[in-house]
């Protein structure tokens, strides 16, 4: 695990918003380690997120999210795709933007519940009407997104490669892999 080299690139936004095919491909690109919260999370505790959330309810979940993004902020040399509601408390949402450089991938509302609509894995939206659901997530959270990230991009239309490379071209992202690469 490289102890060196820039502090994460740390993806936040709404489920379905891209984060993990984005992250993965980006990381790629970068020649970064990608790692994703959540299915680092189920690897160490050995159960799926909907088991934890049976078993521990919201709360318990979000501890142990809590507690897994201290530890992946900490890291070098890494993209970290967040779950979509890590920016729900104030301290994740100060770490990350402390620790690394913040990225928001911002999807339309429809194109979410294009992407979301048939979902049966994600917790928060089983047993629920999911448009209404996305619908109220997205303007609860949107400005706990804006107010964390450094950066956004909206990731609708364009196809993961693209939004990487407009990433990958944008100043900041290069003045962050070149200033940190140093330390
Ligand atoms: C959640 C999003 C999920 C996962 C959990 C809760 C949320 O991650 O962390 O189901 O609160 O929005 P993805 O954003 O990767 O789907």
């Amino acid at each position: 695990m490289p102890e060196t080299g820039p502090s994460p690139i740390v993806l936040i936004g709404m489920m379905g918003s891209g984060k993990s095919t984005i992250g993965r491909l980006l990381a790629r690109e970068a020649g970064l380690d990608f790692v994703d919260s959540d299915r680092e999370l189920e690897q160490r505790s050995g159960a799926a997120i909907a088991t934890i959330f049976d078993l521990e309810g919201e709360e318990g979940f979000r501890k142990r999210e809590a507690a897994m993004l201290d530890e992946l902020t900490q890291r070098r040399a890494l993209v970290l795709a967040t779950g979509g509601g890590a920016v729900l408390s104030q301290e994740n949402r100060d770490r990350m933007r402390a620790r690394g450089l913040v990225i928001h991938l911002e999807a339309p509302l429809e194109e979410l519940r294009r992407r979301l609509s048939h979902d049966k894995t994600r917790p928060l939206l089983q047993g629920v009407d999911i448009d209404a659901r996305v619908a109220g997530l997205l303007s609860e959270r949107s400005p706990l997104y804006q107010e964390c990230a450094h950066l956004s991009f909206v990731s609708g239309a364009a196809s993961p490669k693209r939004m990487v490379k407009r990433i990958l071209a944008t100043p900041q992202v290069i003045a962050h892999l070149a200033r940190s690469a140093q330390q």
